[in-house]
Formats: structure tokens, sequence, C-alpha cells
């Protein structure tokens, strides 16, 4: 027989709450607190029957026989839950002389809850991880795409630039042809008139040898010369492949010489100011075919004024550390309508006008050579800046 008593004195300070059970399962004493434990339709009987009141054991009906004949050590129900929130944990020990069994339950409610939340937030963190792990997936694949388009992009970029500096070539390549025509007119009207005047002489039988060489050794230099043209129009027009320091004054004399005689022709005079030695870092023809854009819009300019001095004035300044070159014209100024959008390409008032020559200048001097390119009228004509 087992004494109440004594159970109750054992548990009493326990956290365990219990219930004693005999051989026809029926629960025969139990702690205060285990009625919570307990299916509240078992009270409606005289008898408290363990599977009635706590379902958990319907179907172990075999193994607590087997523990009522010692043929098992004890039972174990991990975790169970009760309405409304509570886990306990069941254990059921046999008494001595086994007459009864002693069911123990234990809240373990906190623990379960509290290995709950550590689950979950486990389990929140996977998922956050997951889904930072999807962001940097698509936050990847979205670079790549971008990169992809911005690549795209400079390549398209790039090959609107290549296409504008090959047209800006061509046009040059034009002018380069009617500058050369200016410059060879007079030579070669020379080699020809030396050439008839040597064919008279000879003819007439009064060729001297004295005559003939000098004739000869004239005629010689103008070929010279036209060799030298050709050669400093196609230097002009490659591309330079390294900066080089140059001399400003040197430089602009080069570009000068070039178009001297067409612009003499045109009556336009150029005026030359070294106002401080300046020596620059750059691209040399780069910048050279810049200054002779500059003067080629000035000298169309000019030929549209008539009745007055053409006049073309460029000067060679330090500033700090910076060349500044300056370009003056008196055809009248930039028209007021265009000077805003002056080096956006495409805009042009000429005829035959492509509009990219400022442009191009403005890339060369900006991008290229981290200069700047601006303009402003002054009380007689157009003044270009050209800062490197
Ligand atoms: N010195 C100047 N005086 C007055 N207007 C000017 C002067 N320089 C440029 N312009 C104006 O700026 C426009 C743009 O010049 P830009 O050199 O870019 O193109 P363009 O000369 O018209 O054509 P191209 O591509 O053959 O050079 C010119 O059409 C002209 O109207
Ligand atoms: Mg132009």
């Amino acid at each position: 027989m087992y004494n109440k008593e004594m159970i109750n004195a054992i548990f009493a300070h326990h956290l365990y709450d219990y219930c004693v059970v005999d051989r026809a399962f029926n629960i025969v004493s139990y702690s205060e607190h285990a009625e919570a434990y307990f299916d509240p339709a078992c009270f409606e009987k005289e008898e408290i029957n363990l599977l009635e009141a706590v379902p958990e054991f319907v179907g172990l009906e075999d193994t607590l026989q087997a523990l009522f004949q010692n043929q098992s050590n004890a039972l174990h129900i991990p975790t169970v839950f009760k309405v409304p929130d509570q886990y306990i944990t069941i254990r059921v020990e046999q008494s001595r002389d086994s007459q009864v069994l002693i069911v123990l339950f234990e809240n373990i409610t906190d623990a379960t809850m509290a290995r709950q939340s550590v689950l979950q937030a486990n389990n929140e963190n996977l998922l956050l991880l997951k889904e930072i792990e999807e962001k940097n997936r698509q936050l990847e694949a979205y670079n790549h795409e971008m990169e992809k388009l911005v690549t795209a992009e400079v390549a398209k970029n790039l090959d609107k630039q290549h296409m504008l500096e090959l047209q800006t070539r061509h046009a040059q390549m034009g002018e380069m042809i009617a500058m050369i025509t200016h410059q060879w007119k007079q030579p070669l009207s020379v080699i020809q008139t030396l050439g008839t005047l040597l064919k008279i002489k000879y003819a007439s039988g009064k060729l001297s040898e004295t005559v003939f060489t000098e004739k000869i050794d004239n005629l010689l230099s103008q070929a010279t010369y036209l060799n030298q043209t050709v050669n400093d129009f196609q230097k002009f027009f490659t591309p330079s492949k390294k900066k080089v320091h140059f001399d400003m004054k040197e430089t602009m004399m080069s570009v000068l010489s070039l178009i001297e005689m067409e612009y003499a022709l045109q009556n336009i005079e150029i005026d030359l100011c070294e106002e401080d030695v300046v020596r620059v870092y750059g691209y040399e023809n780069e910048y050279k075919q810049v200054i002779l854009s500059i003067l080629q819009n000035a000298k169309d300019a000019l030929l549209l004024q008539t009745g007055q001095a053409r006049e073309i004035k460029i000067r060679i300044r330090k500033k700090e550390n910076h060349s500044l070159v300056m370009i003056e014209d008196n055809a009248g100024g930039i028209p007021e309508e265009i000077m805003e959008h002056i080096f956006t390409q495409y805009v042009s008032t000429k005829k035959e006008g492509s509009g990219l020559g400022l442009h191009i200048a403005k890339s060369v001097i900006e991008n290229n050579m981290q200069g700047k390119l601006w303009v402003q009228n002054t009380k007689e004509g157009a003044c270009f800046f050209i800062e490197v």
C-alpha cells in the first residue's frame, strides 16, 4: 500500500506535481497543482481515471502495465503541450511495492519557451541571412547588368566620339587641301615661270651656264618648299601619340606658317603677341588643331564683314602655372542666340558648316588636356580663351 503522507512529504518541496495511480489506472491521490494538468472532464466521475485525466497515456496501457510488473524501469514523455499554453514533461515511476505508479509532472514551459524563442531567433536569423543572401545576389545581378549597360553606353559614346573625330578630321582634310592649294600656288607659278624661261633661253641659244645653274637652283628650292609644306601638313594632322613639352610661341608660329598665305590673300592680318614665354605639357598637334579651328572660325566670320580692316590678335600669357592663349577677332562677335550653345555639336550658322569644330576643340582641351576653353564677345568681335 502507498502512504499518501509519505509521498506528499517527499514531493512537498519539489518542483514536481504528481499523482498516484493504482493498478486499475485510477488516480488515488494527487498534489495540489496536479489538477491543472488533468482534463477537466475527468472530474465528472467519482473515480478519476488516469487515461481520461491525462489522455497522453492512451495507447500506453501496456507500458504502464509493464511498470507494475517491474518489467520496465520508467516511462518518460518528454514534451506535452497543455492548453492554453503550458509545456510539461511527464515521468512515471514505480513504487517500491509495485502497488501504485507515481506520475510526475514537471512544468517546462519557461525552458521550452526559451528554447523555442532561441530556435525562432535562429530561424529568423537564418531567414534574414537567406534574405540578405538573396538581396546580395540580386544586387550582384543588378550590378552586373549595370556594368554591361555602362560598358555598352561607353562603347556607344566612344563610337560617337570616334565618328565625330573622323568627321572633323575629314572636314580638316578639306581645309588642308584648300590651304595647300594656297601655299602651293605661288611656288608652282615660280616653277612654271622658271621652266618657261629656261626653255626660251635654251631655244634662242642664249642660255649661259651661270643663268642655267641659278635658275635650276631656284627651281629646286621651290620644289623643296613644296615638299616641306606637304610634310608640315601631314605632321600637323597626325594625332600626337604622347604628351610633350612645347613652347607656345613656336607652336603658334608653326600653325601660322601653314595659313599665312591664305589669310594674307583674304586681307586678314594676324598679330601674334607673346606677353610671357610659356611652355606647356600636352598633346601638341591636337592643340594646334584647336588653334586652327578657332582661327578658321574667325576667318569665316571676318570674310562676312566688308569695309574694315580684318584683324586677328593672338596673345600668349602666363596665368599662375597655366598658359592662357587669347584669340580675338574684329568680326562683330558671336550671335547672341547661339552664344550659349556654341560648343554643342552640330550648332552652326554656316551653310556648309558641320558645327563640330568648337565641340571637338572643347573636348580636346578639357577632356584630353584637363584645360579650359571658353569664349566672350568683345566690343569688336569674339575672343576665345584657352587655358592649359
Ligand atoms: N569668331 C567667331 N565669330 C562669330 N561667330 C563665330 C565665331 N566662331 C564661331 N562662331 C559661331 O559658332 C558656330 C559654331 O562654330 P563651329 O566651329 O563649332 O562650327 P562651324 O564653324 O559652323 O562648322 P565646322 O564644323 O566646319 O567648324 C559657327 O557656325 C558660328 O556661327
Ligand atoms: Mg568651325
